[in-house]
C-alpha cells in the first residue's frame, strides 16, 4: 500500500466497540472492571488508553517500527530515550543538537552519573576519538536545526553495533514519511509530534519508535513510571492530524524546493541551506537516506543588520514569525534570538548561527503566493 493509504487504512482505524469512523475520545482516567480480580484490556490511563494506542498503532505503522510510544511532547519522548542509560554510561551528541536535548544532556544527565561528550559528526573521526567502554549511546540528529547540516546514518550505525553501542535518531524534520532511520539500522528514533505529523500548530507531544523488545520493556515501564503520559484530547487530535499528512508533507516539500530554488538565485540572499539543493555540501548522502529534502530551509539575507531583517520580517504576510515548524502555516523563525538565544555569541558564531540567518518552516500555502509574498518583502529591504 501507498503512504497514503496507509495514513487511513494502515491500522486499526474503526472503533471495534462501537463502529465509529474515527477512534473516540476515550476521555476516562480509569475503567470499569467486571468483578473481583479480573479487569478488561484497559484499566487506568496512565497504563494505556484505546486512543493513545490507536495513536501509537499508526504511528509504528508509518515508521516501519515494532513498537511506539507517545509522550506528553518531544522533550519527554528524549527524556525517557536517554533515561535508557545507566549511571557510568557516557553518551555523545552532535555540537548542533536541539537546544532543549542538549540543556538536558548538559544539565539533567551529569546529576545521574551520566557523561556527556558533544562532537562534530562532519567527520566520523571525531565520534571515534569520542568513544570510550563507557559509551553506550551515539545520538544523532539530522539534518540539524538551524543550518540543515546532514549527518550520513550508515558509518555512524556500524561503528556503533562494533561496539554495542545504541543509535538514536531524532528524526523530527524529516519523519517516518521521508527518513526511516529504524530500517537504516538506528536502535530508537524520537518524533516530535508537535511538528508534521500532528501538522497543524495546536499540539505539544512526542513519540519513541523502536524495533527492540528489551527495548520496548523499558519504555513501557517508564511510561507508566515517569508517568509523562499524552493526554487522551492531544492524542486524539495528532490521531486526525496524521490523516493527511502524506498530503501535507507532498505540499510542505514540494514548496521548500521551489522556494530554496528561487531564494538561491535573488541577489539579496547570500546563502541557503537546503539538503534538497544540489550544491549542498551533503546532497548526495541525504538523498541516499531520505526520500527529498524535507521542508525547513534557512537562508541569510544579504548585508542584514538589524533594521533590515526587520523591515523583512515585517513585510512578510504570510509565514508566522515564531519559534517552531511542521504547521501547515508556514512559520519564520530567527534562530538567533529564538531557539539559539540560549548560546552565547560565540557559541552560535561557532555553530554558523549568525544573526541575519532566518529559518522557514513550509506550510502548505499555494507556491506561487508564499514566493510573491517573499519577492515583495526582500523588494523593501
Ligand atoms: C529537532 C527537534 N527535536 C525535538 C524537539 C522537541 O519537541 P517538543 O517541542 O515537542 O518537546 C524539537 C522542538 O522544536 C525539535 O525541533
Amino acid at each position: 500500500m501507498g503512504i497514503n493509504t496507509d495514513l487511513l487504512h494502515g491500522y486499526p482505524v474503526i472503533d471495534s466497540h462501537t463502529g465509529a469512523s474515527s477512534i473516540p475520545k476515550y476521555q476516562a482516567s480509569t475503567f470499569n472492571s467486571p468483578a473481583l480480580g479480573t479487569n478488561r484490556d484497559y484499566m487506568y490511563t496512565r497504563f494505556g488508553n484505546p486512543t493513545i494506542d490507536a495513536l501509537q498503532d499508526g504511528l509504528a505503522k508509518i515508521a516501519d517500527a515494532r513498537f511506539s510510544f507517545v509522550f506528553s511532547s518531544g522533550m519527554a519522548a528524549i527524556a525517557n530515550a536517554l533515561m535508557l542509560l545507566n549511571a557510568g554510561d557516557q553518551v555523545i551528541f552532535p555540537i548542533e543538537v536541539y537546544g532543549g536535548t542538549g540543556a538536558f544532556a548538559t544539565k539533567i544527565l551529569p546529576k545521574y552519573g551520566i557523561d556527556v561528550v558533544f562532537t562534530a559528526y562532519d567527520q566520523l573521526a571525531n565520534i571515534e576519538q569520542a568513544l570510550t567502554p563507557k559509551t553506550k549511546m551515539i545520538y544523532v540528529e539530522t539534518p540539524s536545526n538551524p543550518l540543515l547540516k546532514v549527518t550520513d546514518m550508515q558509518p555512524i550505525v556500524t561503528l556503533a553495533k562494533a561496539h554495542d553501542i545504541l543509535t538514536v535518531a531524532d528524526n523530527t524534520f524529516m519523519t517516518p514519511l521521508y527518513q526511516k532511520p529504524l530500517a537504516l539500522g538506528c536502535d530508537i528514533v524520537i518524533e516530535s509530534l508537535t511538528k508534521f505529523i500532528n501538522g497543524h500548530s495546536d499540539v505539544v507531544a512526542g513519540a519513541v519508535l523502536t524495533n527492540n523488545q528489551a527495548i520496548a520493556e523499558e519504555l513501557s515501564l517508564f511510561q507508566k513510571e515517569f508517568g509523562s503520559i499524552l493526554g487522551v484530547e492531544d492524542a486524539w487530535l495528532v490521531l486526525r492530524g496524521m490523516k493527511t499528512m502524506g498530503l501535507r508533507m507532498q505540499q510542505s516539500k514540494h514548496n521548500a524546493q521551489r522556494i530554496a530554488t528561487f531564494l538561491q538565485a535573488h541577489p539579496k540572499i547570500k546563502q541557503v541551506y537546503f539538503p534538497g539543493l544540489p550544491d549542498h555540501p551533503n546532497h548526495d548522502v541525504h538523498m541516499r537516506q531520505a526520500e527529498n529534502g524535507g521542508a525547513v530551509l534557512s537562508f541569510e539575507i544579504a548585508d542584514a543588520d538589524k533594521a533590515r531583517l526587520n523591515t523583512f520580517i515585517d513585510a512578510l504576510q504570510l509565514p508566522i514569525f515564531a519559534v517552531s515548524l511542521g504547521g501547515v502555516g508556514s512559520i519564520l523563525s530567527h534562530p538567533a534570538t529564538m531557539s539559539h538565544a540560549c548560546l552565547t555569541a560565540k557559541e552560535r558564531a561557532a555553530q554558523g548561527v549568525t544573526d541575519s540567518l532566518l529559518r522557514l518552516s513550509c506550510g502548505i500555502e499555494d507556491t506561487e503566493d508564499l514566493i510573491a509574498d517573499l519577492t515583495q518583502a526582500l523588494a523593501k529591504i
